[in-house]
């Protein structure tokens, strides 16, 4: 059963914001293995904004995504709705299939995710259920 509880609309503003701070956790990834950083941000529906970056570890299988990074961030603060997540990549990757369940959790299927590409600095905008459709949940 997910968390979620419906939310409200992001403006371009926030968007920017999320972007800005995605961009700028990204710088804090620790990926000496992939050399693929990723950072993350999202907005809570309190309207607060959690950030995260991939932590790889030599034992490969135990890297976290960004975006998980954030997203437990802000559920262990408190947090239970995500409205936004921006996550930011050299190359415009999406959320993996991990991480798209892992916020399908936390957010409707209207959320938005921003895919932000930092090389060709374009971004791209999607809701969760483009990304997941008919997601996993419990009755
Ligand atoms: N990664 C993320 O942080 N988010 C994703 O959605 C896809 C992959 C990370 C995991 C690993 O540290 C690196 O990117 C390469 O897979």
């Amino acid at each position: 059963m997910t968390a979620f509880i419906e939310g409200r609309s992001v403006d371009a503003q926030q968007k920017n914001e999320l972007i800005n701070r995605a961009v700028t956790v990204r710088q804090f990834a620790h990926a000496p293995y992939s050399k693929y950083q990723v950072g993350a941000a999202l907005l809570t529906k309190s309207g607060k904004i959690y950030s995260g970056c991939n932590v790889e570890n030599a034992s490969y299988g135990l890297a976290i995504c960004a975006e998980r990074t954030a997203i437990v961030k802000a559920v262990s603060e408190g947090e239970r709705v995500v409205e936004a997540i921006a996550v930011a990549t050299a190359d415009g990757g999406t959320p993996c299939g991990a991480c798209r369940q892992f916020l399908a959790e936390f957010c409707g299927s209207d959320a938005t995710v921003i895919v932000y590409d930092t090389q060709a600095n374009s971004e791209v905008e999607f809701t969760l259920g483009q990304l997941l459709p008919n997601a996993f949940d419990l009755p």
